[in-house]
C-alpha cells in the first residue's frame, strides 16, 4: 500500500514557521519584501506569480509586483533589476521565467544581486550550493528534500535517480541529494536504456517535462517516486511526469500532481526570502 506525500500539508507547515519568524522580525522593526517581476502575459507564469503573491500574504512578507509588457527591452528589464538591487527596502528579487525570446535569460538571472537572488539561479549561488556553502537553496529541489525529510524517508546510501538535467531542477537536485549522502544518477530524455537506471532506484525524482513519462514497468517495488512535472494532458487536465494511476501501487511513497512538489517550491521561496532578509539585517 503506497502512502501519498501531501505537499499542501508540508508547505503549510513551512509557511506557518516562516510566518512566526516574519512576525518576530516585525516586532524588531524589520520587514521582509519580495519583488516579483513578470514580463508579458504567459498564462502559466501569471498563475505562478499570483500563487507567490498569495504565499507572501500568508507569511507576512510584503510583495511588490512589477508586471512589464511583452515588448519590454532587455535594457529596460536590466535597469529595473539594478534599481531593485540598490533598493534597501527590497530583500529578495525574482524574475519569473520564461522570458520573451528577445531577452537573454542568463544575463537577467546574473544581473540579480546574489544577496537578493531568492530563486538561487545565479552562477554565484549555484556554485555556493555545489560547494555546500550556502544560505539559500534552489526552491524546487529544496522542496523535494523538505518533503522527504518530513516523511522521514531515508536518503543516506540510497540509490536516487533524477530524470531531467535542467539548471532549475535536475542539477541542483543532484547537489542536495549528494549532500544527504545519497548515490545519485542524473538521467535525461536521451539516456540509453533509462529503465535500467530507474528499475534499480530507491528514489526517483521525475523532472523531465513530459506527461506520464515514468510508467509502472520502470519502477521498482517499494520505490519512492517524486514527481516534479507539471504538464497538461490532451483534455487540458494537470498531470505530472509520472503515470500516477499505474505507478502508485508499486510505490512506498509517491507525490501527486497537483498537490505534491508545486506548493513546496513556493514555500521554500518564502523560506529563502526570510533567510536573505535575516542575513541582510545581521539577524
Ligand atoms: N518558472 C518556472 N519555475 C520558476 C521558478 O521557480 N522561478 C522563476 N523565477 N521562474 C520560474
Amino acid at each position: 500500500m503506497y502512502r501519498l506525500i501531501d505537499g499542501k500539508e508540508v508547505s503549510n507547515y513551512i509557511k506557518s514557521k516562516v510566518r512566526e519568524e516574519i512576525t518576530a522580525l516585525g516586532e524588531k522593526g524589520i520587514k521582509s519584501t519580495l519583488a516579483v517581476i513578470i514580463v508579458g502575459d504567459d498564462p502559466a507564469s501569471r498563475v505562478y506569480v499570483n500563487n507567490k503573491k498569495r504565499a507572501c500574504e500568508a507569511t507576512g512578507i510584503v510583495s511588490r509586483e512589477y508586471a512589464l509588457p511583452e515588448e519590454t527591452s532587455e535594457a529596460e528589464l536590466l535597469a529595473l533589476i539594478n534599481e531593485l538591487n540598490d533598493d534597501k527596502e527590497v530583500n529578495g528579487i525574482l524574475c519569473q521565467l520564461p522570458l520573451p525570446r528577445h531577452i537573454d535569460e542568463k544575463k537577467v538571472i546574473d544581473a540579480i544581486s546574489p544577496e537578493k537572488d531568492v530563486d538561487v539561479f545565479s552562477e554565484i549561488n549555484v556554485g555556493k550550493m555545489w560547494v555546500g556553502d550556502y544560505d539559500v537553496a534552489s526552491c524546487t529541489p529544496k522542496g523535494v528534500i523538505e518533503l522527504l525529510d518530513y516523511y522521514g524517508i531515508p536518503l543516506e546510501g540510497k540509490n536516487c535517480v533524477i530524470i531531467g538535467r535542467s539548471n532549475i531542477v535536475g542539477k541542483p537536485m543532484a547537489s542536495l541529494l549528494l549532500e544527504k549522502n545519497a548515490t545519485v544518477t542524473i538521467c535525461h530524455s536521451r539516456t540509453d536504456d533509462l529503465s535500467f537506471f530507474t528499475r534499480n532506484a530507491d528514489v526517483i525524482v521525475a523532472a523531465v517535462g513530459r506527461k506520464r513519462f515514468v510508467t509502472a514497468d520502470m519502477v521498482k517495488e517499494g520505490a519512492v517516486v517524486v514527481d516534479v512535472g507539471i504538464n497538461r494532458d490532451d483534455n487540458g487536465k494537470l498531470c505530472g511526469d509520472v503515470d500516477f494511476e499505474n505507478v502508485k501501487d508499486k510505490c512506498s511513497y509517491i507525490t501527486p500532481v497537483p498537490g505534491g512538489c508545486g506548493p513546496m517550491t513556493i514555500a521554500v521561496l518564502m523560506k529563502n526570502t526570510l533567510a536573505v532578509t535575516k542575513k541582510q539585517n545581521n539577524v
